[in-house]
């Protein structure tokens, strides 16, 4: 019924198309690095829109009844998950919420950790606060997994504050229930803030079940949990996110330091598009993905044919594929470059970690005959190498 079509979005000031333009230096470059999508947003949340900018007044806008009935139902229908109206804030964005947070819940040089490889903003989020970083790197042994007693470690040497990737970006993991279980005991015995970043919750493959770690804040009240439709809905560009908090104690706190920084008016597009998202579009939701799973497949077939020394990641949530092509036995750099001179242009491994050299992130959330034209010129850029 929905049909995920090539849509051009060059010069239209889009970042991901944009940025990388004149590094390319051709005029038919495919981009596959940053994480919004290539095709047009839902329709319902198109129409909504248009209906708006029909109306033609954008004066400041407040968080209405609407607004929390629809966040409410979506968690509900969608998660599972039971939260009351006033648990949620409206946000402009994940990472100012999660950068509220830290000023909320924490002091300068405060440790904060994170587990890498991991969204590259999570460091400069923490960098940038003045808090110190600690890593917690995932385990790698043929599927990634949280290390709990590296993070023991963590937490017994002072750690304040987690940032947890649920869905992972980029390792494309779905947390099981058991071990958010394990994470939220551990938080909870070192009195640590477990913050849990679910802005891919909507983008989960066949046979996956996304639990939020909202389902633990009855168990402890230090879980701060924020999402947003825009990942999803391809509307990150609006500005929009809900942040979820439990405790009354910490939700007055994380109010303050919103309103301190004059994030009390949301933007009234974003507003309405969240809206209308969750509210009207979970056909559309469940047909993304399929589509991204058909793409995902589509990669991997084709890697197993053509490209055979790359080591495709298992896809269980996010559009975002983690590929290994460290059997080459070159760096990063000339990968990266190597398929930059075929014009395609992926997100370098080492970003999320710099022990990641070697590895890519691919963003499939494309049409099928952008990504097909893409693994092909990637085939004649590795076939090169090879020889
Ligand atoms: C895991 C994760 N968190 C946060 C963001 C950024 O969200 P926002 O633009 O709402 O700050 C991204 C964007 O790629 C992401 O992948």
């Amino acid at each position: 019924m929905y049909e995920f079509k090539t849509l051009n979005r060059k010069n239209t000031a889009s970042a991901k198309w944009e940025r990388p333009k004149d590094q390319v230096g051709r005029e038919d470059y495919l981009v596959f690095s940053v994480a919004d999508s290539d095709y047009e947003t839902a329709p319902e949340i198109k129409e909504a829109l248009q209906r708006r900018v029909k109306h033609g007044a954008f004066g400041y806008t407040y968080a209405d009844d609407e607004y929390f009935d629809a966040v409410k139902s979506w968690m509900d229908r969608r998660h599972g998950l039971s939260v009351e109206k006033h648990w949620i804030l409206p946000a402009p964005k994940v990472l100012t919420s999660m950068s509220m947070m830290i000023q909320a819940f924490t002091t300068q040089k405060d440790k904060i950790a994170i587990q890498t490889p991991v969204y590259n903003v999570f460091f400069d989020v923490v960098n940038q606060s003045g808090r110190e970083l600690v890593e917690n790197p995932l385990l790698d042994e043929g599927g990634y997994t949280m290390d709990f007693a590296h993070l023991e470690k963590c937490f017994q040497d002072g750690v304040k504050m987690l940032f947890l990737c649920s869905p992972h970006n980029p390792v494309g993991r779905v947390w099981k229930e058991e071990e958010l279980r394990k994470l939220v005991e551990l938080c909870k015995r070192y009195d640590v803030y477990l913050v849990s970043d679910e802005i891919h919750a909507d983008l989960i493959m066949p046979g996956h079940t996304f639990v939020s770690t909202g389902a633990f804040f009855e168990e402890y009240e230090k879980i701060l949990v924020v999402n947003a439709p825009s990942k999803t809905f391809n509307i990150a560009g609006l500005h929009t996110a809900n942040v979820f908090v439990f405790d009354p104690k910490l939700r007055r706190a994380l109010k303050k330091t919103m309103r301190k920084n004059f994030l009390g008016t949301p933007n009234v597009l974003a507003l309405l598009a969240c809206k209308s998202a969750y509210e009207k579009c979970d056909d559309w939701v469940d047909a993304q993905n399929a589509h991204i799973q058909s793409n995902y497949e589509l990669v991997k077939s084709f890697m197993a044919e053509n490209i055979p020394e790359a080591r495709v990641t298992t896809l269980e949530g996010t559009y975002l594929l983690w590929i290994d092509l460290r059997a080459f036995g070159v760096s990063g750099e000339q990968i990266y470059q190597g398929l930059m001179a075929q014009g395609v242009v992926v997100g370098e491994g080492k970003k999320y970690k710099p022990q990641c050299d070697g590895f890519i992130r691919l963003n499939v959330a494309c049409s099928k005959e952008q990504l097909l034209e893409g693994l092909r010129r990637m085939d004649t850029y590795f076939e090169a190498l090879r020889a």
